[in-house]
């Protein structure tokens, strides 16, 4: 049988990875695809730099749109990225009846619900196991490994450049600055690393998690957002010597008033695998009802783990795409006219424990003060770690950690703590996961 032919949008980081495994894992492919999968055309922006990646093998063009109008073209692999042309471009293929895949977790957090109602009108599968945590086959595993579930929550880090950046600040004292740049090097980091950074990039791929694990449309607007770019030093020590570890989460969670979705730093428990994964390696752990707990782990960027993940999906359109549209798997795993409309929930209505570091005025009653707040305010607490103050120092920190209390009900009291005369710096909040 023909091979099926795949035209290539974007021959960068991921997609010189993907052209790079396909050749030499072609044979084995082709066995479990059941028939080649053959990349026939690429398109890039530097064409030079694309036909020295794919020499002969494929016809390389700098305008994407000769390969969606191509009529031998059965799948469009859209590897250019951000919200712009990629999104036009996948539109176009999808009207144009070619099958798509992408790594692009921005345009489906954002403009997924327009796309999969096109690819579902037109009958074309839109592949997307790239764009959550790269190598790892997550979206397959909770789409299709745990459909019997009725799914609990998903936490998740799934970005690898702040894991990578919280790891070597940790670990070898690095300063950020020095370890974003080594990130940008290793091709881990976006093209704009604020993304990284700020926490959006997990938050897009949080937003896509969410939908799938519970069957609400993607709402990238509704998800809580922040990164690590406030962090200071002395919260990832403290937190070690409480037993903690900082990690950038995804959170996703089904709670009785709707739908939890949020990233930001949280505190880990360090006995728990998922405050061990280092370095660039991203993990996902899923609770549902049935199965429990599952912890999946892997590369999460990169150039051919990414790949993996794309020829992943290949290979399931390559088998599929001759199969009854109705049949397949739906592209957000529960069938499109069966979605939930449970609202996500505004950062108010959750409750998490927290991590607080007051920098106090080292006097008799502080501490008494600020818990009698607490108390009022019905906020129970944990644990309280008091800095000793050097010789002659007037001022110390104050560690607090707290049991669980709904968010909004934490920043009133916290505004009026901050009003105490004692209380001499803004409050450092953290939130705190135990993932028990
Ligand atoms: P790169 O920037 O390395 O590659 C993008 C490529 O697209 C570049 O070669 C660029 O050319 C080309 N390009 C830009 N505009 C056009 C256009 N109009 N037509 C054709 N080609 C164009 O990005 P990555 O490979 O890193 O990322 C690709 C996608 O994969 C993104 O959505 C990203 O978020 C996602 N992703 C990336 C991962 C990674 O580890 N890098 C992991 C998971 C997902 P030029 O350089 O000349 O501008
Ligand atoms: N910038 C992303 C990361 C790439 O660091 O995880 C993978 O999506």
């Amino acid at each position: 049988m023909k091979a099926i032919q795949v035209g290539l949008l974007g021959a960068g980081t991921v997609g010189s990875g993907v052209f790079t495994v396909l050749k030499r894992n072609q044979e084995e492919i082709q066995r479990r695809a059941g028939r080649g999968i053959e990349i026939a055309m690429v398109a890039d922006l530097d064409t030079a730099r694309a036909a020295s990646i794919v020499g002969d093998h494929a016809t390389v063009v700098n305008d994407a749109r000769q390969v969606i109008a191509n009529p031998d073209i059965d799948i469009v692999i859209e590897l250019i990225g951000g919200y712009g042309i990629a999104r036009e471009l996948v539109m176009e293929a999808i009207a144009a009846g070619k099958h798509v895949v992408t790594a692009n977790k921005a345009l489906l957090a954002v403009h997924g619900t327009e796309i999969f109602a096109a690819a579902h009108q037109r009958g074309v599968m839109v592949g997307f196991e790239a764009a959550v945590a790269g190598g790892i086959p997550i979206i397959k595993s909770l789409r299709e490994g745990l459909t019997a579930n009725r799914i609990e929550w998903v936490v998740g880090i799934i970005n690898g450049t702040t894991n990578f950046i919280l790891s070597e600040m940790r670990d070898k004292g690095l300063d950020f600055d020095a370890v974003l740049k080594q990130a940008q090097r290793l091709g881990y980091a976006e093209a704009d690393p604020t993304f990284d950074i700020e926490g959006v990039d997990a938050a897009h791929k949080a937003t896509i998690l969410s939908a799938i694990a519970f069957g609400i449309p993607v709402q990238f607007d509704k998800a809580y957002v922040e990164g690590i770019t406030r962090l200071a030093p002395q919260d990832i020590r403290y937190a070690e010597q409480l037993g903690y570890r900082i990690k950038l989460l995804g959170i996703t969670k089904r709670v009785p008033k709707g739908i939890e979705l949020r990233v930001h730093p949280s505190l880990v428990p360090s006995k728990r695998l998922l405050a061990n994964v280092e370095g660039a390696m991203n993990a996902v752990v899923v609770r549902g009802d049935a199965v429990g707990t599952t912890l999946h782990y892997g590369k999460g960027a990169g150039s051919e783990p990414t790949a993996s993940a794309v020829i992943a999906d290949l290979v399931d359109i390559t088998r599929l795409h001759t199969s009854d549209a109705a049949h397949r798997v739906p592209h957000l795993a529960f069938q499109p006219d069966q979605m939930s409309s449970e609202p996500v929930l505004s950062m108010d209505e959750v409750v998490t424990s927290y991590y607080l570091r007051l920098r106090v005025a080292d006097q008799p009653g502080v501490l008494a003060k600020v818990t009698g707040l607490m108390a009022e305010a019905g906020v129970s607490i944990d644990a309280v770690l008091q800095r000793e103050a050097g010789e002659g120092e007037k001022q110390t920190d104050l560690i607090i950690l707290t049991h669980d209390v709904r968010e909004g009900a934490m920043n009133e009291v916290l505004a009026r703590v901050q009003q105490l005369p004692t209380v001499l710096a803004p409050i450092v909040r953290i939130r705190k996961e135990e993932l028990a």
